[in-house]
């Protein structure tokens, strides 16, 4: 987005409930007041609903519900998470753009969003369908000051919190499916995928994606996955504006971000297990043979903490778990 454009929603985002004059916009832009006048005209033309008062000035009423970097900066409420937003109509995936402007020095806490890909992949390389405006698909690049790679995995952790905290606000009943699924009434709302670039002792950064169904009507979704996945409205009835989603979520992941870096993760992890799906039940689990394990928890690292029928604990990390 134009800086001075970036820089007059942020003016009226701080503003919601007053009126700021023609004149402290031009002084605080550095433009003429004309072309103040021109921006507001432009803002209006894409949808937002501004009022102009004789003497007082301008307020935005009303952004529009369209995804774009300016209505996602007009909701954005993070210290640093998405402040820096990169935002594109159609990518092949945001985790390609992720990683590419990560290549090239993006500050920690960018945030790429896209309203729809064409190759959005999921974990083990699965396709992701990421829909054109029906959900929300973006990937974020954090720059750990300090992390070793073998807990970059733990960030997946964090932000399925995240996401839990925000929809459990929303007196949704979800639950975490361990490692990335997050699950709504036995249906799969979203999920996450953390990639990272490493030297040997300690991570250069992370690029974290998160794919969330949201506005999906049942025949949306691919008919592969019509029997288990799910979109936020499915689950209420209501269609969401994604810009709002969004911003919640990002403000929801700064916060467990911050936990995390701070106090480290015990304390993630005690949340997570709160939203453990399936904890305390037998599952299967499929290493060299399938056996019978009953969920407990997760471990420090992160892995998921199992035991067997004998009592004895395992450490379960790549295997396939036959949910
Ligand atoms: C999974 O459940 O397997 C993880 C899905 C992650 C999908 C998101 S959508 C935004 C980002 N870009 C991608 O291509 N993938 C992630």
């Amino acid at each position: 987005m134009e800086g001075t454009k970036r820089k007059l929603i942020e003016l009226l985002a701080n503003n919601k409930s007053q009126s700021i004059s023609g004149q402290e916009l031009s002084k605080q832009l550095n433009i003429s007041r004309s072309a103040v006048w021109k921006h507001m005209n432009n803002l209006k033309k894409e949808g937002y609903v501004i009022e102009a008062v004789t003497n007082k000035g301008y307020r935005i009423i009303k952004a529009p519900d369209d995804l774009s970097a300016s209505t996602v900066q007009w909701d954005l409420h993070t210290n640093w998470l998405g402040q820096h937003l990169v935002f594109k109509e159609t990518v092949k995936s945001t985790q390609l753009v992720g990683h590419e402007l990560a290549r090239e020095n993006a500050d920690h806490g960018t945030v790429i969003v896209a309203r729809e890909q064409t190759e959005g992949r999921g974990r083990m390389s699965r396709y992701w369908d990421s829909k054109d405006g029906l959900g929300l698909w973006f990937s974020s690049i954090f720059r750990p000051e300090y992390l070793e790679p073998k807990r970059a995995s733990q960030l997946t952790l964090v932000a399925a919190v995240a996401i839990a905290d925000y929809l459990s606000k929303r007196d949704l009943d979800v639950k975490i499916k361990w490692p990335n699924d997050i699950f709504i009434n036995g249906k799969k709302l979203a999920g996450i995928l953390t990639e990272m670039q490493a030297e040997q002792d300690a991570v250069q950064y992370i690029v974290l994606g998160i794919g969330m169904n949201v506005n999906h009507q049942h025949d949306d979704l691919h008919e592969t996955v019509q029997h288990k996945a799910t979109s936020i409205y499915l689950e209420t009835n209501e269609i969401q504006n994604l810009n709002q989603v969004l911003t919640e979520i990002l403000k929801e992941l700064e916060n467990k971000y911050e936990i995390f870096m701070g106090v480290g993760f015990p304390v993630i992890k005690e949340m997570w297990e709160a939203y453990a799906y399936k904890i305390g039940e037998w599952i299967q689990v499929k290493t060299k043979d399938i056996w019978d394990a009953k969920v407990v928890g997760i471990h420090d690292d992160g892995a998921l903490k199992v035991i067997d029928h004998l009592g004895k604990q395992h450490h379960l990390y790549s295997a396939e778990i036959l949910w």
